[in-house]
């Protein structure tokens, strides 16, 4: 059977890792495209060179053709600007969507039978214009946020626990900005809920306040170090989960920026829910029951995404 075929759109610093990741677990054989001539060829040659010491059976070819993404069964999609310190993820919008109009037609042209996962900035405004300029099935565009999210939560409850972060599961919610929902009731070591963790003194709740706003301002923590662009390999490494989980048809459950259209109360929208992801893309939102709380965060979370939603149509009329 011939091997499947992973289109990286964009070959920058996430675009790049996403490349070396897909090539050392094999998932693929990977083109990366960019419009910046020479970039996609020199990482391209350069993780492919990599292989014979790594050990892996795969091709990497760079691109600054559309055409060579025909046939691509998954599209990872990182083109555009990141943020630097002092931004947020919406102040990328302008520029951001009029590269997600070029991709867009790129993959209705080229790979519109692709399973296509947007990473670029701010998440749940470009994932819905990608789709809008694609015109792709619904179910087959989605967004990566919620598995990032997650692991940065999980990461810091491991180190608050000193536990493996393997046993630490947790769930992060909504938009994938300073509004996200990381659900604490829903998070979990080895199956115990962190509410409980806190009645047993494993940790306290002002402690665990603390970590739940890390983890909102996990991408800016970041930034504010690196100084000139974002995180890329925990989002590469996000992104990948997904991408393997519909190559594999996993059956994942996995939180995910998707198209929701009655469950969570929601009409026809992109923000971060739970959801299953195998060989059919999304193929179940995880309709989760929210506490007032809960609810309260998440209602304000799609505000702040349809506000950028909005924002997007005011700046392209055709989007409205
Ligand atoms: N088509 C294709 N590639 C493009 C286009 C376009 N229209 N416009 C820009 N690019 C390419 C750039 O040439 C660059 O190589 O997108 C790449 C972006 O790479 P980086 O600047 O290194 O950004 P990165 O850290 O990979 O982040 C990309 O993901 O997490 C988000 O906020 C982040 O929006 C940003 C995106």
């Amino acid at each position: 059977m011939a091997r499947p075929k992973i289109a990286l759109i964009g070959a920058g610093q996430i675009g790049g890792t996403l490349a070396h990741l897909a090539a050392i677990k094999e998932l693929g054989d990977i083109i990366l495209f960019d419009i910046a001539e020479g970039t996609p060829q020199g990482k391209a040659l350069d993780i492919a060179q990599s292989g014979p010491s790594a050990g892996f059976d795969a091709s990497l070819k760079g691109a600054n053709s559309y055409a060579d993404i025909a046939g691509a069964d998954v599209c990872i999609v990182t083109a555009g600007v990141p943020r630097k310190p002092g931004m947020s993820r919406d102040d990328l919008l302008g520029i951001n969507l009029k590269v997600m109009k070029a991709v867009g037609e790129g993959l209705k042209a080229h790979a519109p039978n692709a399973f296509v996962i947007c990473i670029t900035n701010p998440l749940d405004a470009m994932v819905w214009a990608l789709r809008e300029f694609s015109g792709l099935p619904h179910h087959m565009v989605v967004g990566m946020a919620g598995v990032l999210d997650s692991a940065r939560f999980r990461h810091f409850l491991s180190v608050e626990f000193n536990v493996s972060m393997r046993d630490v599961t947790a769930f992060v919610l909504g938009g994938h900005g300073d509004t996200m929902v990381p659900l604490v009731r829903y998070s979990t070591v080895g199956g115990i809920p962190l509410p409980d963790l806190v009645a047993m003194g494993w940790t306290t709740q002002e402690k665990l306040d603390g970590i739940v706003q890390r983890t909102r301002d996990g991408g800016a923590e970041i930034v504010g170090l690196l100084k000139t662009g974002s995180a890329f390999y925990a989002p590469a490494q996000s992104a990948i989960e997904m991408a393997e989980a519909f190559l594999k048809d996993q059956k994942r459950l996995l939180p995910c920026a998707a198209y929701v259209d009655g469950a969570l109360g929601l009409k026809g929208m992109y923000v971060g829910v739970p959801t299953i992801i195998g060989a059919g893309g999304i193929e179940r939102i995880v309709d989760i029951k929210m506490n007032a709380d809960e609810q309260a965060m998440f209602t304000k979370s799609v505000d702040a995404v349809n506000g950028l939603v909005a924002a997007c149509k005011a700046i392209d009329p055709s989007l409205a």
